[in-house]
């Protein structure tokens, strides 16, 4: 059976830090199952080393516009964010688990092989529909050609790829528990943040949270790290970048999570 870990990278450089943090951590997490970076061709050379130095092989696609050009308009970073589903057209593959790029493995996670068919996490704003940043899929021809036969007339509740994935899957509410990650393979970095300072909760995410999802704040592109969680992206940063200043910087972000907890802890009182 031919596997691989995907991710995808389009819109220019913003996310390849991403991915190079991803990669590493797939490393680290003792997975040696093929990692694929599906890049669009305005991906610079120079991230593209990147990628190759954390264990991705690069392979160009061709970007799937947006259907709904307005949708740009709220958030830049779907503008070719379709591109995810050149997942499903990849060669080769038996089975593959497509991970963003703002995701972050915390525990071998290569047991989700194992599964057959389609399967995601409940997303956290609206947890009847799946997340798309963390999928299972079987590479069809079949189905990347009904999935670009469906894109004009399928309306994208929230303007990208997870809409229209949602109205593709429309069952997966109601699908048997096999097509259902466990949430703790997609948690929401700030879930897991707020767990992290629950002294109850601690145990059991340390168990359980496997791939942290870095949803709405990345950690690299803020300013100040409220992404909640940033202190475990940014520990997997350092290692990918051991040239960088650890010591103080690795500081600054513990500080800004627990900065994070207190301000939840405000607005929760
Ligand atoms: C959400 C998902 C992400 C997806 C985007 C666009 O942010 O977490 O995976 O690409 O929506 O639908
Ligand atoms: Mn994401």
């Amino acid at each position: 059976m031919k596997r691989a870990y995907v991710t995808t990278l389009c819109n220019g450089d913003g996310y390849v830090t991403g991915a190079e943090v991803l990669g590493r951590s797939l490393a680290e997490s003792g997975s040696d199952i093929a990692r694929i970076a599906m890049v669009t061709a305005d991906i610079s050379a120079g991230a593209r080393a990147r990628l190759a130095v954390q264990g991705w092989e690069v392979r160009e696609v061709a970007p799937i516009e947006n259907p709904t050009p307005a949708s740009q308009l709220v958030f830049q970073r779907f503008g070719a964010v379709f591109t995810k589903l050149r997942a499903w057209d990849l060669e080769g593959l038996d089975r593959v688990v497509l991970l963003d790029a703002d995701t972050l493995v915390l525990q071998n996670v290569d047991d989700l092989f194992e599964r057959s068919g389609f399967a995601a996490a409940p997303d956290f704003f609206l947890p009847d529909r799946f997340n798309s940043g963390v999928m299972v899929l079987t590479p069809s021809r079949d189905t990347f050609a009904r999935m670009v036969e469906a894109l004009a007339a399928s309306p994208s509740y929230d303007g990208g790829d997870q809409g229209f994935l949602n109205t593709f899957y429309s069952d997966w509410y109601a699908m048997p528990v096999m097509h259902r990650l466990p949430v703790g393979y997609n948690l929401a970095s700030f879930i897991y943040q707020f767990a992290n300072g629950h002294p109850l909760l601690k145990a059991t995410l340390a168990r359980e949270a496997k791939i942290l999802h870095y949803m709405v704040q990345k950690p690299w592109q803020a300013t100040s790290t409220l992404t909640g969680g940033a202190t475990a992206w940014w520990s997997m940063y350092f290692d990918a970048h051991p040239e960088k200043a650890r010591a103080w910087k690795g500081r600054v972000h513990a500080i800004e999570d627990w900065t994070f907890d207190k301000l939840a802890a405000l607005v929760l009182d």
